[in-house]
């Protein structure tokens, strides 16, 4: 076998793999190409994740009526073309802040009918941008969700607030805290997205980094995750400094304590540690 036929077959070998790489699908999806967009269904299949070998010219991703739970920073990674996702009807509970990270097509995402209680705005900041410099009109659908009324979720609100028709308005109600359960959130004053600081706490504990700051120092004290691989001393700086902080703050309420306040020690403890309201992002 001379040079011209390994040629020749590595050619051919290439040519196919790389045929099949558009031709795939994930095996409980329906991929159909018309009009030059790719639209990937996978609705109503029981997947408790987001399907791998989704083709990367996809532009409409449809996984309605499945169960999944979480969507990850990976989950739709490569997929640069959506300009549309449709997750309604999950039981999605988290979604990981960079999850969208990379789609500067999409418009359209489609959260309804989950289980999601809380949710960044960060989450949909790069699409966001990228429309708006585009000149793209962007939709959020989050109607019957679970959502929680807090401080997290004031954000959202105050778009409301300013009537952005980004973020439909249209079914989305508190479940809690308990006297708001049933309220539309756009009916729900902004002085009432408030959060008890020890609710606060349990939710750094579980690790929810949808709900809590980046910079708020009891995620350190309450949080099991690992530093990124790429973590440097400018991190380690960061967060010995929020460690500090932290150690100051509660030795300062412990000397409080100490000194003779034991009536309204209860008063003391529920008191927040850190100012809860200083972490809007974006826009
Ligand atoms: C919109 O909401 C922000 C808070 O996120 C507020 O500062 C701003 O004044 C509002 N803009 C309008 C036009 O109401
Ligand atoms: C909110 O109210 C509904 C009934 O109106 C009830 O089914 C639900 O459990 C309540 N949610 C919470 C968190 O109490």
């Amino acid at each position: 076998m001379g040079p011209k036929e390994v040629f020749l077959i590595s050619a051919t070998l290439l040519a196919m793999i790389m045929a099949q790489e558009d031709n795939t699908c994930p095996a409980l999806c329906d991929c159909e190409n018309s009009h030059g967009e790719m639209t990937v269904t996978c609705g109503g299949q029981g997947l408790n994740q987001v399907p791998a070998g989704i083709p990367t010219s996809t532009i409409w991703l449809v996984l309605k009526y499945n169960n999944l739970a979480r969507i990850g920073s990976h989950d739709f990674k490569g997929l640069r073309q959506l300009k549309g996702i449709d997750l309604s009807n999950n039981k999605i509970k988290k979604i990981s802040r960079g999850a969208l990270r990379h789609l500067v097509h999409l418009d359209n995402i489609d959260l309804s009918g989950n289980a999601l209680h809380v949710l960044s705005e960060e989450t949909f900041a790069a699409p966001l941008a990228a429309a708006r410099q585009d000149g793209r009109r962007f939709f959020v659908f989050l109607a019957n969700n679970p959502w929680r009324c807090d401080c997290h979720l004031k954000w959202l609100a105050e778009k409301y607030a300013n009537a952005t028709d980004v973020y439909s308005e249209r079914l989305v109600f508190c479940n809690s805290p308990d006297n708001l359960n049933g309220s539309y959130v756009s009916d729900v004053p902004l002085s009432d997205f408030k959060c008890d600081p020890e609710v606060t706490f349990v939710d750094a504990e579980q690790g929810d980094d949808a709900a809590t700051p980046k910079n708020d120092p009891r995620v350190e004290s309450g949080s099991s995750k690992p530093l990124s691989k790429g973590a440097t001393i400018a991190t380690i700086f960061v967060v010995a400094v929020a460690v500090l902080v932290a150690l100051l703050i509660m030795g300062r309420i412990g000397k409080e304590y100490h000194a003779g306040k034991q009536d309204t020690g209860t008063d003391i403890e529920t008191r927040p540690m850190i100012p809860t309201d200083n972490r809007e992002v974006y826009m």
